[in-house]
């Protein structure tokens, strides 16, 4: 049996900053953002949006009424999760109208949790095939204002529906991965910013995507060359080409050239909307699925990172009738659409969010709008509305 995405959607929020205007504003050339790490625009997250709202508004695009009878689990991947106790998945299954006698669980490993959640969705559908599993891998990259980290910030969330006889890929049993303690990037419990050892980060990613790349081959005799391309998390852009040029040589001429056209196309939503942590990767995977050169049959491998560090190796056979399962995700337009802040604006939306859960507060969003929102504190509880 098949099992696999069914479904893909993405959001991010309609706030966005130009990385040239913030590299002036940092005193640092253009260049080392938009070329030496490779990002252009970074998503803005206003205190009316959190990882629910994200969630929510990214798996409202794709839930049909026969998805939400079939969802039989909601697994919700965070590292900025809004509560310590209640699970981010709790609030979104009310927002969703998904049914009470449903599972639901929020999960964190950094960057990677997403992918832990697609495997035991695919696990579970598996053994209940007539079921269907919803997957949110929803988080705000927050750095902090004048960080090294700072320009590679972002926001988003993708939902992901499982399902037996999927339309857009079936997930492959050959995964390898592996965890490893390691210091290079963490969130104490009382800080709202992330801490990192940047250049550790990269070269921890580096070597876990090398390591398992040789496991994966030696496990499945497959080749780069069997590859139409890889979806790498992105916590910028250039660490998928940081990743992929240590293989490179494995291939053909040829072949090089049309991976490295594949990357280009992975990258294109990631450049424009910065790290959105455990979505990142399945945003490359979309990113790749619109723009690459795609054609039912062909496989793809996922590299899923989460520093602390775990990662996992896997591939992805795409299914026949992919086009018309993510036709209806038109992401060039959310993009275009959201409002460019200065870099002042910027940065009074960063320092207005509402982690103080003692003082009531209401956020000011639009009205009239159709997505979820965090409407602020009543009495120490969070407070959302749908439309
Ligand atoms: N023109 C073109 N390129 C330039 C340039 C210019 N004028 N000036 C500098 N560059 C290049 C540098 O040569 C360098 O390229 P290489 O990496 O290919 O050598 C690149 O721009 C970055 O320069 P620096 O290394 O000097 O930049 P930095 O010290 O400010 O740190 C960073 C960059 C490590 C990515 C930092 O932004 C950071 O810490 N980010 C957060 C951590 C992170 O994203 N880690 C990734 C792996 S961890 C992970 O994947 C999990 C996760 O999501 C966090």
């Amino acid at each position: 049996m098949t099992v696999g995405i069914d479904k893909l959607a993405f959001y991010t929020p309609g706030l966005a900053l130009d990385m040239v205007e913030l590299a002036k504003a940092r005193g640092d050339e253009p260049d080392k953002y938009t070329i030496g790490i490779g990002q252009s625009v970074q998503s803005v997250v206003p205190n009316y949006e959190d990882v629910v709202t994200m969630g929510v508004n990214a798996a409202k695009k794709i839930l049909t009424a026969a998805d939400i009878e079939a969802i039989e689990m909601l697994i919700f991947a965070t590292e900025s999760g809004v509560d310590n106790s209640k699970s981010a998945a709790v609030f979104a299954q009310k927002l969703l109208n998904l049914s009470p006698y449903i599972r639901t669980i929020e999960m964190k490993q950094a960057c990677y949790a997403g992918t832990y959640g697609l495997m035991q969705a695919k696990d579970y559908v598996r053994l209940h095939p007539d079921k269907k599993v919803l997957v949110i891998a929803a988080d705000i990259a927050r750095y902090g204002l004048k960080t090294a980290g700072e320009v590679t910030q972002g926001a988003g969330a993708i939902a992901i529906v499982v399902s037996a006889d999927p339309a857009i890929a079936a997930i492959e049993d050959d995964s390898v991965y592996m965890s490893q303690d390691v210091p290079d990037f963490w969130r104490p419990v009382a800080s709202t910013t992330a801490l990192v050892d940047g250049h550790l980060s990269t070269d921890i990613y580096k070597e876990m995507f090398l390591t398992l790349w040789s496991r994966y081959t030696a496990k499945t005799k497959l080749a780069l060359a069997d590859f139409a391309g890889f979806a790498f998390h992105l916590p910028y852009t250039k660490m998928g080409k940081k990743a992929l040029d240590q293989i490179l040589d494995q291939a053909t001429p040829e072949q090089q050239k049309f991976l490295q056209e594949q990357l280009a196309a992975s990258q294109v939503y990631n450049r424009q909307v910065g790290n959105l942590y455990t979505g990142s990767v399945y945003l490359a995977l979309l990113s790749l699925l619109q723009q690459g050169q795609i054609i039912a049959g062909q496989r793809l491998a996922v590299f899923s990172y989460g520093s602390g560090a775990e990662a996992e190796l896997f591939s992805l056979k795409i299914q026949e009738n992919f086009q018309s399962a993510i036709v209806g995700q038109d992401v060039v337009t959310m993009l275009a659409d959201r409002r460019l802040l200065s870099v002042s604006e910027y940065e009074d939306v960063f320092n207005s969010q509402l982690f103080d859960y003692q003082v009531d507060a209401t956020t000011a969003g639009p009205k009239n709008t159709d997505r979820c929102q965090f409407v602020g504190w009543q009495n120490g509880h969070r407070r959302y509305q749908m439309s």
